[in-house]
């Protein structure tokens, strides 16, 4: 239906049992239409029954596609008490992976680090090969007890593996080899790879990535959900939004489907000419989770001289710095904003006593943060589309683990259609390995070593 200045109203609620995720589409004016979206459905259901009917390129990795394969597993409960026992014996717990075998550990925890929970219960190894990173992070865990979790599903990362064989080396020096390999758990494929063997001979307890799920589609396995259970954070809430996203993308028509709808959506401005889209959020707690969606998608579409450029932005932060580009510069850009509709806290502009308050901040006394914050996303969203930035919104009722499970699932079920719609293997990442060639060939590595 036609909207102000000739736009159009899209806003789509979905409501699962217990969770929701609203999208609104208002803001994308001219550049698409609810008419482009209705002549887009026989593909958009094309692609979904690839999907679901495991027809299309990797459809060997759809593991992650039925997230209730989790629900009560005796892996889940066997995860769930070693990271107990882990948590019993140490202060915190390195993560050790680079890519999809840390990304969406560290968006999680970030966005939802539970009440009394230290954030630095997790720290972060094998992304860079930094000597003054590794200084530093052993440095700061002198005074610590530690534990390791190296995450690698090829088992033979050379980033995580240095870092760890670091890490590991200072533990048993710290405590003796026995004591050290009780504190270290591996996450690795079940038969493949240097880790898995290392895991099997020096018996550490170890977890396996699923054969049919990639890197960046395994938040939702041991991969994510050992070190978030040992972060305190509530995994079964976790998966189960997950689920009841997984349901609600059955759905095929994209008016009461968010996720399907995102990826047409993008899609569309994408076919329009647009080339970025940034994810982004007035609630920086989702930073990790921006660098999270940017691998998933990144990864996923960035293939065959196609797919969308996906970059990030925290505001009111960085409208202060590439906002200026944003609203400015060349017109390549849409921006799909990450909110949450509730569950923040009370905080008030205090009032400064008697009199006006020289820093002219009076007419604001009394308001809470989180409305000013409301309104100044939604005066960006207007001004941005109306320097023709485009913008999808995309609403979450709470901040909390059911929600971005849900979250997660929704992204990622967007990422295989959007990857399907522009006809490539959303599963796979033979670009990455042209690095790690160059890389080996100046490391002297030998050829017989994969
Ligand atoms: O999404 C992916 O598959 C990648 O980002 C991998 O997670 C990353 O390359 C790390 O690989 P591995 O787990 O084999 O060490």
């Amino acid at each position: 239906m036609p909207g102000p200045d000739g736009g159009y109203i899209m806003s789509i609620a979905s409501v699962y049992d217990g969770g929701s995720l609203r999208l609104d589409g208002k803001l994308t004016y001219d550049f698409l239409s609810p008419t482009d979206i209705d002549e887009l459905q026989i593909r958009l259901n094309e692609v979904a029954d690839m999907l679901h009917g495991r027809t299309g390129a990797g459809s060997e990795c759809l593991g992650w596609l039925e997230p209730s394969r989790l629900v009560g597993s005796a892996e889940t409960v066997r995860l769930k008490k070693a990271a107990s026992r882990l948590k019993e014996e140490t202060d915190c717990l390195v993560v050790i992976g680079i890519g999809g075998s840390y990304l969406g550990t560290a968006a999680v925890f970030e966005a939802i680090c539970p009440d009394g929970v230290n954030p630095n219960i997790l720290q972060y190894a094998g992304t860079n090969m930094s000597a003054r990173y590794h200084t530093d992070l052993l440095a700061s865990l002198e005074n610590r007890r530690y534990g390791l979790n190296i995450i690698s599903k090829s088992g033979t990362t050379t980033e995580p593996g240095i870092a760890f064989r670091l890490l590991r080396k200072e533990l048993e020096r710290r405590i003796g080899h026995e004591l050290a390999g009780a504190q270290i758990v591996a996450t690795t494929d079940h038969a493949k790879g240097a880790l898995r063997k290392l895991a099997d001979t020096e018996g550490w307890v170890s977890f396996d990535v699923p054969d049919d799920v990639g890197g960046r589609y395994s938040v939702l396995t041991p991969v994510g959900l050992f070190p978030l259970a040992y972060a305190g954070i509530d995994i079964d809430a976790l998966v189960t939004g997950a689920i009841e996203a997984s349901i609600a993308c059955r759905e095929k028509s994209p008016n009461r489907n968010p996720a399907l709808m995102y990826a047409a959506m993008r899609h569309l401005l994408y076919k329009s000419g647009l080339q970025i889209e940034m994810l982004v959020s007035f609630e920086p707690r989702f930073a990790q989770l921006i660098e999270w969606w940017k691998q998933l998608f990144g990864e996923s579409e960035g293939k065959d001289n196609t797919g969308l450029f996906p970059a990030g932005a925290i505001y009111s932060r960085d409208l202060h710095s590439i906002g200026q580009w944003v609203q400015d510069g060349p017109r390549i850009l849409f921006e799909t904003f990450l909110s949450v509709e509730s569950g923040e806290p009370s905080l008030k502009v205090p009032s400064m006593g008697e009199g006006p308050c020289p820093d002219e901040l009076d007419y604001l006394e009394g308001r809470e943060f989180y409305e000013i914050n409301q309104d100044a996303r939604e005066a960006t969203r207007v001004a941005h589309a109306e320097g023709r930035c485009p913008n999808i919104g995309l609403y979450m009722p709470k901040l909390d683990a059911h929600n971005l499970g849900v979250l997660i699932y929704t992204f990622e079920y967007a990422c295989a259609i959007s990857g399907y719609l522009n006809e490539i293997n959303p599963f796979n990442q033979p670009g990455v390995e042209v690095y790690k060639h160059k890389m080996f060939e100046l490391l002297g590595k030998p050829d017989n070593v994969h």
